[in-house]
């Protein structure tokens, strides 16, 4: 592997586990000194630079350890059809090996709170809720419920852990399967008796566009809160030559517009003074200033840009982490985020 880009870190897998026959799990070795970087939460994702022979590209993995119960992050990555990074994955990352990985980023992670937690997954979505129900099983008293929907048996990641940990908790955790082969996909009127004395509870989504939007609709029409649906989309990052162009589009957007000539940016405990070029991002801005704010995608997704609006204002192009409660209280994604006032300052601390 060459020099890992600047932010990435050179981690070596340390043992590539087969989980069913298209996912695979690696787990990877964490020098002391990139530990306290490392450090994550449990439902977060590590992003990863995979160097294709024609390309390279970005690809988000959750974590399925949890820092409470694994010695060592790993993440599971199922196959895509015809999917670049996951057959990558699957077919060429070799115990011993080495690739570049950005630190942990996420949001979807437990809340402080003692209502239950009612997770439901699909596939691959498994991922980061196994890693929410290890941590959740054992820093907390809540008290879970996991519908699980697969293609069939064989597609079935985690079973004996999930087993295990059922069988452990018999009085906390309840883990219902649904196979498609025997029962066809879950429908909504099935899905809302399973959550039934759970109605309070915290719900955690992911799987396959149409199961999360089946599950979001139907907690919806029972009255859950908007607030009390997390939900985390496996999509694939967009290219750097795709983050251009939208770039240029979301600059168009904010020309003319009032802006500052510098901008006061915090990073670690520190103020800077960033000279502001119209039309720039201010992560754009902190990094033309030589400064390293984290980022990964840089499309409105991943939240790992997330910065404090001190003062002045904002356009925020694209939004997929913060509801508007959050944008309200000041949080901001800095590579979404073009200056619209005279006066700008920020602070990623
Ligand atoms: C926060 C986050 C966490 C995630 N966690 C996990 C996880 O834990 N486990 C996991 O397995 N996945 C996870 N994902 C999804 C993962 O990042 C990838 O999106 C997934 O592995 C597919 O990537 P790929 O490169 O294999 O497929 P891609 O190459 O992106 O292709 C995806 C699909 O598009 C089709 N396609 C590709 N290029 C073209 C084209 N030019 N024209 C037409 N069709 C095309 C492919 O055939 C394929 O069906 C996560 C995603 C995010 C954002
Ligand atoms: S870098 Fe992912 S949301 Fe900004």
């Amino acid at each position: 592997m060459s020099a890992p880009a600047r932010g990435y870190h050179a981690l070596r897998v340390a043992a590539v586990i087969d989980e069913t026959p298209d996912a695979r799990s690696f787990v990877f070795e964490l020098p002391s000194e990139l530990a306290p970087l490392y450090r994550y939460k449990a439902g977060q994702f590590l992003t990863f630079q995979v160097a294709l022979p024609d390309e390279t590209i970005l690809r988000c993995y959750s974590l399925s350890s949890a820092p409470e119960t694994d010695a060592r992050p790993k993440v599971t990555v199922k196959r895509v059809e015809g999917g670049r990074g996951s057959n990558w994955f699957n077919d060429s990352l070799r115990e011993g090996a080495t690739i570049a990985v950005l630190p942990p980023a996420g949001l979807f992670v437990l809340r402080e709170s003692s209502a239950p937690l009612c997770f439901f997954a699909g596939g691959s979505g498994i991922t980061p809720v196994v890693s929410l129900i290890k941590s959740g099983l054992k820093t907390t008293k809540r008290r879970m419920r996991l519908i699980y929907a697969n293609r069939d048996v064989r597609s079935v990641i985690f079973r004996a852990e999930l087993d295990a940990l059922e069988r452990e908790h018999p009085d906390r955790l309840r883990v219902t399967h649904h196979l498609d082969d025997k029962s066809g996909f879950l429908e909504a009127r099935q899905a809302l008796a399973l959550i039934a004395g759970f109605e309070d509870a915290d719900f955690y989504l992911c799987g396959p566009a149409p199961f999360m939007e089946m599950v979001e609709s139907m907690l919806v029409a029972a009255g859950t809160k908007r607030e009390r649906i997390f939900i985390e989309r496996f999509i694939s990052l967009p290219s750097h030559q795709e983050v251009e162009a939208e770039n240029t589009l979301a600059a168009s957007e904010v020309a003319g517009q009032l802006h500052p000539s510098v901008v006061m940016i915090h990073l670690d405990g520190r103020t800077h003074r960033a000279p502001y070029c119209a039309g720039d991002t201010v992560l754009e801005t902190a990094r033309k200033a030589g400064l390293e704010p984290p980022f990964a995608c840089e499309d409105g997704y991943c939240g790992s840009c997330a910065a404090k609006l001190v003062r002045g204002a904002v356009k925020m192009h694209k939004n997929e982490v913060f509801s508007p409660k959050e944008v309200e209280a000041g949080n901001i994604l800095t590579c979404q985020s073009r200056p619209c006032s005279a006066e700008l300052e920020v602070s990623y601390d």
